[in-house]
Order: structure tokens, then sequence, then C-alpha cells
């Protein structure tokens, strides 16, 4: 009997799965019956950029956590799709930091071609997800908001790929009730222009606070702090960017800190990062972690090793992202397809056990970065998905990192070379600090191209005679 798969989301990662059946469709696996059910009216998951915070026009939590002006923090060489590159995509070389509508783009590129769109059921939210031992399917439960019905249907297996950077995390400081402006999540965070000439605290140390200070930085803010709990991001920041222990309260605009100083502030906030979150999943399916590199309770990182019937995809903290979505949906798809078969549940827990206890021992970035790439490469290797140069990968986010604490403000005007074709990318025709503009349109066309020769040596011999 044809089987039938459940997937829940349809960002990056289970875009993924659905590309990951299609290639195996192409080359004539036995037919698998998809269907892909996603909250939003688009896809793209985190990259599907809106407007809207707190609830959508279905009344349903807005999922994207991201913001007007995002570039990508890391070099799109570390998350190039294998099957699929962006010089393939674009025609051309393009730099290695683009804006989100850029990545967007690539990643609905790949997805258009392999034409999986029909197999995704928009403005579809699950609501629940329960398992019949005895006849060993799911029932899977959905509210479609196009008709307004709430319907069930049953699957044989259901994959998970709902994100995990979108439930805020919110701790709360003594004062925030009373404080005279405005305390925000990261996660409701739209448009840096809304700070402009203004005194603002962002709370944390990781990639938010990093880059949405960055983003206040470079649309005008007056001045930036930030305030880590554990250790401070450790950048060599502007002049009016501060550093500082964690807050202790606030009282009016003032911020008062733990090591005794206190500023006066317009605006706080909170990036203070995500909750893994499944209010559609009972007890028995749900996955409990906090971020980071190895959860437990999932084989090879996807496997639900009470169930495995069911699948979690991208639910790892990230240094590597697409490509490490891809990885994983491919070993899905082979367990699914029955091309790889699972260990006793025992061996599969001293398996995770062990990659923990791994997990558990690493000691910086470098580690870390290894670490991720390592678990890709395994996945990798027991699927047909083309495999690619992880130690060239791992040496660009090293080289990255390198980049960042040479400049924080000028990282993103550097460029590497594909780890997929072998071509160094092009720098970008403006540096990141002075491209305001982050459209698609912006980003590919170099303005000095658009201006006609004539016009342009008009400007050159006026600009010499001046
Ligand atoms: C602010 C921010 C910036 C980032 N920048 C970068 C970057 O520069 N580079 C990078 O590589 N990564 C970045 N990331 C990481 C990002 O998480 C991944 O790139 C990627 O989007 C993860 O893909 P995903 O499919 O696992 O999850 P998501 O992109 O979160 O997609 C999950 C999908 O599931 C849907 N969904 C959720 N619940 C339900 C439900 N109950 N029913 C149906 N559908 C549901 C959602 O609507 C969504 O479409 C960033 C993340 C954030 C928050
Ligand atoms: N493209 C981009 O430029 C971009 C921009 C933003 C985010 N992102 C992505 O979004 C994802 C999430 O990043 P994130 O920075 O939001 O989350 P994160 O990496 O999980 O970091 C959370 C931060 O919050 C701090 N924190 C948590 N609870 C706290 C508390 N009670 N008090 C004080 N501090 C607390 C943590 O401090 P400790 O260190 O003490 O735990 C940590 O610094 C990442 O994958 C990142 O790459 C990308």
């Amino acid at each position: 009997m044809t089987k039938r798969v459940a997937i829940i989301g349809a960002g990056p990662s289970g875009l993924a799965q659905l590309r990951a059946f299609q290639s195996a469709a192409e080359k004539g696996a036995e037919d698998v019956e998809l269907t892909c059910f996603e909250k939003q009216s688009d896809w793209g998951g985190q990259w599907n950029y809106t407007w809207q915070t707190g609830l959508d026009e279905n009344g349903e939590p807005v999922h994207s956590s991201m913001y007007r002006y995002l570039w990508s923090n890391g070099p799109k060489e570390c998350l190039e799709f294998a099957d699929y590159s962006f010089e393939e995509h674009f025609g051309k070389p393009i730099a290695s930091y683009p804006p989100r509508a850029v990545l967007w783009d690539y990643i609905k590129g790949r997805v258009e071609k392999a034409n999986v769109r029909r197999f995704i059921r928009f403005n579809c939210p699950v609501r629940d997800v329960s398992h019949d031992d005895a006849s060993g399917v799911f029932t899977v439960t959905v509210h479609d908001h196009n008709t307004d019905t709430v319907t069930s249907s049953t699957f044989d297996h259901v994959i998970v790929a709902s994100g995990h950077f979108s439930t805020p995390n919110k701790p709360e400081f003594d004062g925030f009730t009373d404080f005279n402006g405005r305390v925000l999540h990261a996660h409701d965070f739209r448009d840096a222009l809304e700070f402009a000439g203004k005194d603002l605290l962002l709370i944390g140390s990781s990639y938010s606070a990093e880059d949405i200070g960055s983003q206040c930085y470079k649309y005008g803010a007056r001045s930036i702090t930030t305030s880590y709990r554990t250790a401070p991001m450790g950048f060599e920041w502007p002049d009016n960017w501060e550093e500082k222990p964690l807050l202790e309260r606030v009282s009016g605009n003032t911020a008062y800190f733990i090591d005794g100083t206190r500023k006066r502030v317009d605006a706080i906030i909170l990036c203070t990062g995500y909750l893994h979150h499944f209010p559609f999943l009972p007890d028995s399916l749900r996955l409990k972690t906090n971020n980071r590199l190895w959860p437990l309770d999932l084989y090879q990182g996807v496997v639900w090793e009470d169930n495995p019937q069911m699948f979690y995809l991208g639910m790892q903290d990230q240094w590597y992202t697409f490509n490490m979505f891809d990885a994983q949906a491919w070993f899905v798809r082979d367990v699914i397809l029955g091309r790889i078969s699972l260990p006793e549940k025992a061996e599969m827990q001293r398996d995770s056990a062990e990659w923990r206890a791994r997990e558990e021992a690493l000691d910086d970035d470098e580690a870390m970065i290894r670490f991720q790439g390592d678990y890709v490469h395994r996945l990798i290797e027991q699927t047909d998905y083309p495999s690619f140069d992880i130690e060239g990968v791992n040496q660009t986010f090293l080289a990255w990192e390198q980049h960042k604490h040479d400049g924080i403000m000028t990282f993103r005007d550097r460029s590497y070379r594909s780890l997929m074709t072998g071509t160094q990318a092009p720098p970008h025709h403006t540096r990141w600090l002075d491209a305001m503009d982050d459209s698609l349109e912006a980003f590919l066309n170099d303005p000095r191209e658009d201006r006609p020769a004539s016009r342009k040596a008009r400007a050159t011999s006026s600009s010499k005679s001046a």
C-alpha cells in the first residue's frame, strides 16, 4: 500500500523533505502520498517575511521572527544546496551575504523547479497529532482557514518541520511593567528605523543581539547597549555601542545592571532566544529540549526514538542550515522508503548518548562547527544526497568567524568560494554599512553597470573638473 506521509511546515526543512521525495521519485522510487501542512499562506518559513506581529490574519501566532534589512549572518557558501547552486538559480555568481529576499528567492527556485507546491496545503495549521498503537497510524487534525473547517486524516508517518525560532523566550526583569518605553522581544522586532535617534538596550549576547544591534546602529540609533548573562560577545563595537553585564532592574527610563552601573534607555529588546514549542503534539511524541547541537531522543538527530515512524527536522542549534536540513530530509526519506533500516531502540539511544557526550565536551566554536559538520557528513554518507566538501564548509565558517572579529560592521563585505561549484563570489557592489536598500533588485543589480556609458563618462569628467 502507498505510504501516507504528513509533513508539518513548509519552511526550508519541510521543503527539503518534499524535494528529497521528488528526487527519489524522479529516479524511479516507489510512490508515497505526500501532504505538507503549512500554517502560513506561502512557503519559506522564517524567510517569508511579514510586517505582522502577534497574531496573523487567521488569529494564529505570527511565525517569522525576521525583520526588514535582514542580511544573511553567515556566508551563503556555508548553506548552499548541493543539488541546486546559487549560480544555477541566479545565472551568475553573486556576493556572499545576501539579504533575506534573495535567500527566499533561492529557496523557492529549487522547489518550483521540483514542482512540489501541489503537495502543500496552505493556511492549514496542524492542531493535533495522535498515534494509535494498535493500527500503527497517526491521526493529524488540521484547521483549514481557507474553508474554516477542522478535519482529521490518517498517515503512516509524520515529519515535524515546524521550526524552533518562533516562540519567544521571555524573561522578566523588575520594573518592566512600569518602564517608560517599549519592551519587546526580538520576535516582534521589524524595522530598525523605529529606533533611529534612540538609546537602545538589548538583552542577550547571541546572534539576535548582535544583528538587531547592528541594524539599529546602521539605521541611526543614538546608542546601543547589549547586556549579557554569561559572556560578552567581545567584538570591537562602534563608539556608541557598549556591552554590560546582566540587567538587574529598570525604573522609569533607567536600566540598572548587576555591576552597579546604570544607563538611561528609550527601549528594550529581549534578544533572549526561543522555545521549542509544539502545542499540537502529545507528551508521548513531543520533543523537549533547549537550543543545542544534540537534543536527546532523536536518533541521528531526526528519528523519534519512542516511535520511529515519526521524525523531526531542523531541531538542532544551527551553524549548518539549508544543506543540513537536506541531509536530514534525504535520510528520513530513505528510512521511510525502507532503504535504511533502524536499529532497536536501545541501540538508537546508545548512539544518541554517545553524540550527546561528545557535544557536552565541545569547548569552542571551532569544535562545535566541526561537530555539526561531522553530523552532516554522517547523514549524507548514507544516502544519494550529492556529497560536498564539508571540511571546506568548516573552513569557511572559521574564516567568517575571523572576519567578524576583524570587523563586526565589515565582515559582510567579504566573499568566499562556493564549495559546490568552485566559483569565487564577487565582492558586493556596495559596502553593507552603506547598502540601505535590501531588495533583491538592489542586491543583484550593480548600480555602476546600470548607468549608460556616456553618463558614466560625464560623471567622471565633471567630478574631475570640479
Ligand atoms: C531572525 C532569524 C534570522 C535567521 N537568519 C539566518 C541566516 O541568515 N542564515 C541561516 O542559514 N539561517 C538563519 N536563520 C535560521 C532559520 O531558522 C533557518 O534558516 C530556517 O528557516 C529553518 O527552517 P525550518 O524549516 O526548520 O523552520 P522555519 O523556517 O521556522 O519554518 C517552519 C514552518 O513551519 C510552519 N508551521 C509552524 N507550526 C505549524 C503548524 N502547527 N502547522 C503547520 N505549519 C506550521 C511555519 O509557518 C513555517 O513555515 C535565522 C532565524 C531567525 C529566527
Ligand atoms: N540573519 C541574521 O542575521 C540573524 C539575526 C538574528 C538571529 N539569527 C538566527 O536566529 C537564531 C536564534 O538566535 P538568538 O540570538 O535569537 O537565540 P540564541 O542563539 O538561542 O541566544 C539566546 C541568547 O539569549 C540569552 N538569554 C536567554 N535567556 C536569558 C535570560 N533569562 N537572561 C539573559 N539572557 C538570556 C542567552 O544567553 P546565555 O549565553 O547566557 O545562554 C543567549 O545570549 C540563530 O540561529 C541565529 O543564527 C540570524
